[in-house]
């Protein structure tokens, strides 16, 4: 395994996770990779580590071009340990290297590793000079953890930009005009919607700040490298980041007996019927992390969930859950559901919906097996509060 060039003296040399499905309970159905930078200049300098379990690959690439142990200098943008889980190895190999990190971030990578390695702390506007380059340092917290921060190189025009911009996607091109771009975008809408969502206020300030910079490459620390689609994706990062939605509902169930799915038919045909675009989803059969791709985008969230013991279904719950989490704004829903007796679940889903700031429009609760005749009731009475 070797590096791979970037641009003269600049190298990528991280890892490839072609096997991982599963990152903390997002589903990567195309794997990731961990990118980690080598810059070779008079400060022999790393950017970023790779996952623990790929260090062995990480070093193999430094090494086609250089002694790991010959490194002076190494950035951490980022603690969490997809991008810090080599640090321990590395440090062991080259014990004299300076460590940049954030405030925070030395902070994270002492809680972490127990380490007291040579810190050299900065803070947004600090340079470091490599020889012929530079690095500048822009710290982004809670884009998406307190310590992150961003590496820009003036003399090169490259942005390093750690989990911002990223995507998990395994593939063997580094760059954004070597492989379809339709898969990388929805790759990196996907990494915003699961990720970077909750921060959007932040990321906002980021792309203020990014956007006084001249950058030609946005090297993130997870996928595709940006070098001819900087604007597209930056235009994403804006629109996802404002919460702008298009005329879309998603509907969103479990169901039991297929009571609570005729009605979420039923509220489907509404949308439809009012000219919106629409996506019906079964909880048993639609992972949480993609419902979340199409949550990015959509005017209407409407979840349906029979009752269960006096509850709604375990399956809803998990999703209303890590919905509420990870907290899109300014959206509409309706809660709907069928219930034998009891029925509490659509004031359930109705609270769950309403804490996590949505305008919830409409409510339909149906007791047992709903007929043609309420389920068209149904439609007709949602297709007059459709907004
Ligand atoms: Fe890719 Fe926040 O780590």
């Amino acid at each position: 395994m070797k590096a791979e060039k970037i641009k003269d003296n600049i190298y990528w040399v991280g890892g490839i996770d072609w096997g991982l499905r599963n990152f903390h309970g997002y589903i990567t159905q195309r794997g990731s990779t961990y990118n980690a930078y080598l810059i070779m200049d008079e400060k022999i300098t790393l950017i970023d580590t790779a996952k623990y379990y790929l260090v062995d690959e990480m070093l193999e690439r430094i090494s086609s071009i250089v002694d790991p142990a010959k490194i002076d200098v190494i950035v951490s943008n980022h603690v969490e340990m997809d991008h810090s889980g080599g640090l321990p190895r590395l440090m062991e190999i080259c014990p004299n290297a300076t460590l940049i990190t954030s405030p925070n971030g030395e902070k994270g990578l002492k809680a972490h590793y127990k380490k007291d390695w040579d810190f050299h702390v900065v803070k947004s506007g600090d340079s470091f000079s490599l020889g012929k380059r530079s690095l500048n340092f822009l710290l982004t917290p809670m884009v998406h953890w307190p310590d992150n921060m961003l590496s820009y190189m003036p003399e090169e025009k490259i942005l390093f930009s750690n989990d911002s911009f990223g995507q998990h996607l395994a593939c063997s091109e580094r760059f954004d005009d070597q492989y379809p771009l339709d898969i990388i975008m929805v790759e990196a809408k996907k990494y915003y919607a699961n990720i970077v969502l909750p921060y959007s206020a932040q990321v906002q300030k980021e792309l203020a700040e990014a956007s006084k910079l001249d950058i030609q490459i946005v090297c993130p620390s997870h996928g595709i490298i940006w070098r001819s689609h900087i604007p597209e994706i930056v235009e994403c990062y804006k629109q996802w980041s404002s919460n702008q939605t298009v005329k879309k509902a998603l509907i969103i169930y479990d169901t039991m007996w297929n009571s609570t799915k005729s009605m979420a038919y039923a509220v489907m045909d509404a949308f439809s019927e009012k000219g919106y675009a629409t996506r019906l989803m079964d909880l048993n059969e639609t992972h949480i992390s993609d419902i979340m791709t199409e949550v990015i985008d959509s005017e209407y969230i409407c979840v349906g969930s029979p009752t269960l013991n006096n509850h709604l279904l375990p399956t809803v719950a998990e999703f209303l859950t890590y919905l509420k989490g990870l907290s899109p704004k300014k959206r509409k829903a309706v809660a709907f559901g069928s219930f034998g007796w009891g029925g509490q679940s659509v004031s359930q889903v109705e609270s769950y919906l309403s804490e996590s700031g949505f305008d919830v429009e409409a409510t339909f609760k149906h007791q047992y097996v709903p007929d043609k005749k309420y389920l068209k009731q149904l439609t007709e009475e949602l297709k007059t509060k459709i907004s």
